[in-house]
């Protein structure tokens, strides 16, 4: 079963009833192992959660810190990319070479790196002084 095929299953429980457009994020980590999140929308709108990021925290949760591969879903028309938010929080656990596969319900599969979505991202040795 292929990453997205997680990400799909997890779309399945979106809460989003304010914009109607259900996500699902899958990550695999170096060791292995699948974390899935969804998006959970809020009625106080900033509060809500990207697909993404609640699979990040899951991933986080459990103790795993290094992506390996990333998938994204919804029921766009074209693939959807991750928001900026999304592409930094991503790029704290997963370098430049992270393939990110990012489809639509039709099976429409479209690829990009990391490093292609967030090129230059701010990451921890640029926290260095002097
Ligand atoms: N959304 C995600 O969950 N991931 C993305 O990559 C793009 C946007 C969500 C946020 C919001 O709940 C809905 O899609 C509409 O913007």
């Amino acid at each position: 079963m292929s990453l997205i095929d997680d990400a799909a299953r997890v779309r399945e429980n979106a809460h989003a009833p304010y914009s109607g457009f259900r996500v699902g994020a899958a990550v695999r980590t170096a060791s292995g192992r699948v974390f899935a999140g969804c998006n959970v929308e809020n009625a106080a709108s900033p509060e809500g959660t990207c697909a993404e990021a609640g699979a990040i925290a899951a991933m986080v949760a459990a103790g795993e810190t290094e992506l390996a591969e990333v998938a994204i879903i919804a029921g766009a028309r074209a693939p959807i990319s991750p928001c900026g938010g999304c592409r930094q929080r991503l790029a704290e656990f997963g370098g430049a070479q992270v393939p990110v596969v990012m489809a639509t319900l039709d099976g429409v599969q479209v690829t990009k790196t990391l490093g292609e979505l967030l090129p230059m991202a701010f990451d921890a040795s640029h926290r260095a002084r002097g």
